[in-house]
């Protein structure tokens, strides 16, 4: 296949019926009327090309995987992969994630990976782990919903971990260099992201956390 343009992209996730468009009328409704099943649901948010989910989808058939992001563009790439195949168990979702709770109802959501956020060291703000965004995602997951965040940037990692430790949330996991860990979980070192590749080649060390919301 030739190179495919942002234009034809954008236009083409329209049309893709693995992806959805600030589907408010999808709310409640998405293991009923998109997986048709009972599987619990993983968000990735800020998902990009939608490495992740489309990683986590493979490694975990029994479970549903939503990848959510602003740019249509980006998520052509998980989105056609997950058509080409033949994969049931993901969906896409283009919407702004200050809003999320406009789109799935309270206990949709089970668990949330965030991988190589913006850090946005101007704007505590916009982090997408900040009190903030914390108090939306409870708003739509189930009771101890379980956060996964991958990240190259210190001063996020450090952000999110004080968060942790005000709002004395459960610390289940944290890496400051994944790549050290001797007994590091098959799904964290083998599905890398666009960004991560990028970080890596550069000599960032990727830092892990995991915790109850
Ligand atoms: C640095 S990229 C990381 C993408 C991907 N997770 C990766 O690791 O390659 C950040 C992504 O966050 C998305 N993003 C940032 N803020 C967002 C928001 N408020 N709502 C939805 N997507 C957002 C951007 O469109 C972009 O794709």
């Amino acid at each position: 296949m030739g190179k495919v343009g942002k234009l034809q992209k954008f236009a083409e996730v329209t049309v893709f019926e693995n992806c959805y468009e600030r589907a408010v009328e999808l709310k409640g409704k998405w293991k009923s009327d998109v997986f048709q099943n009972d599987n619990p649901i993983t968000v990735e948010m800020a998902c990009g090309k939608g490495e992740y989910t489309i990683g986590l989808a493979e490694r975990f058939p029994d479970r549903n995987f939503i990848g959510i992001d602003v740019k249509g563009n980006r998520l052509w790439k998980g989105a056609k992969y997950a058509l080409e195949h033949n994969m049931t168990n993901v969906a896409f979702h283009r919407l702004m994630i200050g809003n999320i709770e406009e789109y799935f109802d309270k206990g949709e959501i089970d668990e949330f990976w965030i991988t190589f956020p913006d850090p946005q060291h101007a704007k505590k703000r916009k982090r997408l782990t900040n009190p903030m965004f914390l108090s939306r995602y409870r708003n739509i997951s189930k009771d101890g919903a379980i956060m996964n965040l991958k990240s190259d940037s210190t001063r996020f990692y450090e952000f999110t971990k004080e968060v942790i430790a005000e709002q004395e949330l459960t610390l289940l996991e944290d890496c400051d260099d994944i790549y050290a860990w001797d007994d590091i979980p098959e799904h964290l070192a083998n599905i890398q992201t666009f960004y991560e590749k990028m970080w890596l080649e550069q000599g960032k060390k990727i830092k892990f956390l995991r915790y109850v919301l």
